[in-house]
């Protein structure tokens, strides 16, 4: 085989063999296949699309370049998926949750991408808490909590890594059928049943409008399900931050806030509604009204903090963490309030301008293997539609210098908009079977 046949018949519209585009992946993982045919594959990917076979096809290869994962714990193994968004923790709260019904939840997640956090961040915010761990201990800690977050080993999806990285720098990243097939292939090689999806829309999403968040979410629905993982996605508002926080240890608490004392919040919410579609799609309830009271039970019990306990634990974190341990999350050197400008409710929130404040404070990377602070970001976020007189509190900055808040609260004020009216996003737009 040779790349340059594969490369041509993707520029002219013909669907490569599935043998073709197995070799293809297996060869970009080996180093076979140049930079330049990679770049050349993903433009003619960009501007041809690819059929909905060869969509399948190609996220089967791209699994198959690596390890994949079976869980033998016979009942059906779950996973969600976010698209990636501001104060989007739902991960941290959905895992502990599930487990604590019973429904096995191994999860391998991401790190901050762009202007959005990442899960396992999130979760080494926690003194002592490491996600990159063995196969063996990712089956024991599922053995013994349930659920699991962890990060996807070198050998899952290598493919992926390396076209991702080619992608990133050919302007060749915003292409439906790469997107998906890029999410797709690390979360089958995790060897799952059921998929449910959160595909996020608004200023701070990967898809701005409704219309491209739905495409994005029918590809990844009818991909999953060409290669045998049953998929659901909701489409979610993210034209304001999920949680009223953005970074790393601030998000954690309002996940242990969520944990310990549950309010309908729009993190709650969304947390419930995902969890309660993924109990049906595998078949563990008839109705997602029945799974959801199952689901909010777990969290006005306590077991579901029961669980993040003891995944916190199984981590290498402290022990008892929702009672005692939150004490010990990492604080900013400079914690302030930012006000607002003028009276009026609030109207907008700009998430990338939000997101990116929380990087350049150093909550996320600039630079792949950059040291990130847990301790920055903003926290006590008001949300759209709230009333506010001058000098209202809108938000609090935490940040690791004086001058890193000036720039904070800057960044902050340009993402704001005041106005005299505002209307409240709705929280769920669609949902894709
Ligand atoms: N997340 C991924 O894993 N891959 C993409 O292409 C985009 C988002």
């Amino acid at each position: 085989m040779d790349a340059r046949t594969i490369i041509e018949k993707i520029r002219d519209g013909r669907d490569p063999a599935q043998a073709e585009l197995n070799w293809f992946a297996t060869s970009l993982a080996s180093g076979h296949i140049t930079d330049a045919q990679a770049g050349a594959f993903a433009m003619a990917v960009l501007l041809k699309g690819l059929s909905d076979d060869a969509r399948v096809a190609w996220t089967l290869a791209m699994r198959d370049s690596g390890d994949v994962l079976t869980w033998d714990l016979g009942q059906p193994v779950v996973d969600k998926h976010s698209t990636g968004g501001i104060g989007d923790c739902v991960s941290l709260l959905l895992a502990p949750m599930l487990a604590a019904v019973d429904v096995p939840v191994p999860m391998i997640s991401g790190r901050g991408l762009g202007h959005t956090g990442g899960t396992l961040d999130k979760l080494e915010a926690i003194p002592g808490v490491r996600t990159d761990v063995t196969e063996k201990r990712f089956r024991q800690i599922m053995d013994d909590v349930g659920c699991a977050i962890v990060s996807a080993s070198t050998r899952m999806a290598p493919a992926d890594k390396r076209l991702y990285a080619i992608r990133d720098v050919t302007g060749t990243v915003p292409s439906v059928d790469l997107i998906t097939a890029s999410i797709l292939s690390k979360k089958l090689a995790a060897g799952l049943d059921t998929l449910v999806l959160d595909v996020k829309c608004g200023s701070g999403a990967f898809m701005e409008t409704p219309e491209d968040a739905k495409r994005l979410a029918e590809a990844l629905v009818s991909t999953a399900n060409g290669a045998g993982c049953k998929a659901l996605a909701l489409v979610s508002d993210m034209s304001q931050p999920l949680a009223p926080a953005a970074g790393n240890a601030l998000e954690l608490a309002e996940v242990m806030r969520a944990l310990t004392d549950p309010k309908n919040t729009p993190l709650v919410d969304l947390t419930l509604a995902l969890g309660a579609e993924a109990m049906v799609l595998a078949g563990y309830d008839t109705a997602p009204e029945v799974a959801a009271v199952k689901l909010r039970d777990a969290l006005t019990s306590g077991a579901a903090a029961e669980t993040f306990d003891a995944l916190v634990l199984g981590l290498g974190g402290p022990d008892g963490f929702s009672t005692s341990g939150q004490t010990r999350l990492p604080e900013a050197n400079v914690i302030r309030d930012i006000e607002a400008p003028r009276a009026g409710k609030i109207a907008a929130l700009d998430g990338q301008t939000i997101g990116m404040g929380v990087v350049h404070m150093g909550g996320g990377r600039m630079r792949g293997g950059d040291r990130i602070d847990p301790s920055v970001g903003y926290s006590d976020i008001l949300p759209i539609g709230a009333d506010v007189t001058k000098g209202t509190p809108v938000a609090r900055l935490h940040a690791a210098s004086e001058k890193a808040a000036q720039a904070a609260e800057r960044a902050y004020l340009a993402a704001l908009t005041i106005a005299h009216d505002a209307t409240p996003p709705r929280l769920l737009l669609d949902r894709v079977v």
